[in-house]
């Protein structure tokens, strides 16, 4: 059976991303392309639905973005929303102009004509604005769907063409009823079946995979946090032994992480891992370096040299697989509004491919975060595998402000597991991007007992934050602080005094280096 696919036309909108993520809760499998993709490649991909998402233009300033106009004689449904809906008004020659007074925040939207898109909902409904333009007059065909205080024209309809305009924005959660509308548009207007799930996702992956990967082997670098995890039981899945995991313990990983690798993926899922003990060889690599970004290098190094020296004892290997995830390989537009191909090279393995003349195999490259989780959860991980925070590749490197050294590593990693244990019991845990130890280059003075100690300080960073671009300190109740303060200072020996961070992201970043 084909893949049903719903094309995103990007027009630069803040939230682009959260309208595919939207389709995609509707278990419709849709891709986010520029607005400029030309009409050939848009029906190659043979859509049943087209959405043209909002943006920071006004459609009558010259150079203001414009899709391929053959788009609207392809047959195909087509929802715009803000921007989208301005520039399908615009360019099937409607009016579209300034508001008397730009539109932001809550609305009232007053439905006139339900159609299909409004199915379900009550004659009055809230919705977010956020507009400057709007449709003034219709264009030949359309009709009027609804109306706020604002917006004479709130929402239009071609109905014969399937052709379908929204002011608001459905994608946001300020607008309640905006799923309602996506499922509207999906399965009432463009016809299509909620059968994109991570059960159907499986069946093709692994059915891609074998016939990508013949007889051959795949080796695949294992760092323990969710992408490479996720990606390693899928290609288990799909190719069982033939999949051979490298996980290189560079001497910076957290607490118990190796033993975690090996007791998952090797004694319950039965993949084939290696493990390379390379704690000296790094470690020897950072003497005496101090600057982050050295470190950072380094360590980058180190690990395309580990890899190498262990990939080449299993023979010849042709493909290299990689947690590559959806927004990576994104053709984003620019905030600028020019399309831009943001195509980002993994931290841990870049060069490898190159290098060794590999070929990638990348089987996340489809999914967003979220849906890597669900996968990961269907493919039998556990929970506390698959909702683990983010951990950088340069590990504890950059938890330890100066010099690393087996010594330093080893207090930090009591400490950093004391947070974990805390933070883990906390309710309010899943609401938390990230939350770590920092280990700082000062000491200060302290009593234990009738003794005066001179040891170090830890600093504790917790913070909260959707996609790591801005993060807040995350307000945790005093008494978790004070509980996690209590036993860093009382179990970890060299630690006398613990400070919380207090800075958001920007100006200050997550990690300390
Ligand atoms: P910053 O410190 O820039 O971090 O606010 C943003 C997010 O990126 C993670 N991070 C890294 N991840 N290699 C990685 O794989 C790195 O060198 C690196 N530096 C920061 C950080 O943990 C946070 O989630």
């Amino acid at each position: 059976m084909e893949k049903k696919t719903v094309i995103v036309l990007d027009f630069g909108a803040q939230y682009n991303q959260l309208i595919a993520r939207r389709v995609r809760e509707c278990n419709v499998y849709c891709v986010l392309l520029p607005y400029n993709t030309p009409v050939s490649r848009i029906k190659a991909l043979k859509p049943s639905g087209i959405i043209m998402t909002g943006g920071p233009s006004s459609v009558s300033m010259k150079g203001s973005p414009r899709c391929d106009s053959r788009i609207f004689g392809l047959g195909v449904p087509i929802l715009g929303i803000c921007y989208g809906m301005q520039l399908m008004g615009y360019m099937l020659g409607g009016r579209v102009g300034q508001t008397r007074k730009r539109e932001y925040g809550h609305a009232d939207l007053v439905i006139d004509n339900k159609e299909k898109v409004f199915s379900g909902l009550k004659k009055k409904e809230k919705v977010w604005m956020s507009h400057g333009d709007q449709v003034l007059k219709l264009p030949k065909g359309f009709v009027r769907l609804a109306h706020t205080k604002n917006s004479k024209i709130a929402s239009m309809c071609h109905p014969e063409k399937k052709f379908y305009g929204v002011q608001f924005h459905p994608e946001v959660i300020h607008t309640p009823k905006g799923m309602q509308i996506f499922r509207n548009f999906l399965y009432r207007i463009a016809g299509l079946k909620p059968t994109w799930t991570m059960r159907s996702f499986i069946k093709e992956a692994v059915r891609d995979m074998r016939s990508a990967v013949g007889k051959e082997k795949v080796v695949l670098g294992l760092s323990g946090g969710v992408d490479s995890s996720v990606a390693a039981a899928l290609l288990h899945r799909a190719i069982g032994k033939r999949l051979h995991c490298i996980f290189v313990d560079n001497g910076l990983l957290r607490k118990d992480e190796k033993a975690n690798v090996v007791d998952t993926f090797e004694r319950h899922l039965h993949v084939n891992l290696y493990v390379a003990d390379a704690e000296k060889s790094f470690l020897k690599a950072l003497e005496d370096v101090i600057d982050p970004e050295r470190k950072r290098k380094i360590i980058g190094r180190e690990f395309i040299r580990v890899f190498e020296s262990e990939a080449r004892h299993l023979g010849k290997v042709r493909f290299l697989a990689q947690g590559t995830l959806y927004p990576d390989v994104i053709e984003s537009v620019s905030a600028k509004g020019g399309p831009s191909a943001t195509i980002k090279t993994h931290h841990n393995v870049g060069g490898l491919p190159k290098k060794m003349g590999f070929k990638l195999i990348e089987p996340l490259k489809d999914l967003f975060k979220d849906e890597v989780r669900k996968l990961g959860k269907e493919l039998g991980l556990s929970d506390k595998l698959v909702y683990r925070q983010p951990f950088p590749g340069p590990g504890l490197a950059v938890r330890i402000i100066g010099d690393v050294t087996k010594k330093r590593l080893d207090i930090l990693r009591e400490a950093d597991a004391a947070v974990q244990e805390e933070m883990e019991r906390y309710d309010g845990y899943k609401g938390i991007w990230q939350s770590f130890a920092v280990l700082l280059p000062v000491k200060t003075v302290g009593v234990m007992g009738d003794e005066r100690t001179y040891e170090n300080v830890v600093a504790l960073r917790i913070v909260t934050s959707l996609d790591a671009m801005t993060a807040d300190w995350a307000k945790v109740p005093y008494d978790i602080l004070g509980r996690i303060s209590n036993r860093i200072i009382n179990e970890v020996k060299g630690v006398n005094r613990v400070v919380y961070d207090i800075s958001s992201k920007p100006p200050s970043t997550i990690e300390w280096e």
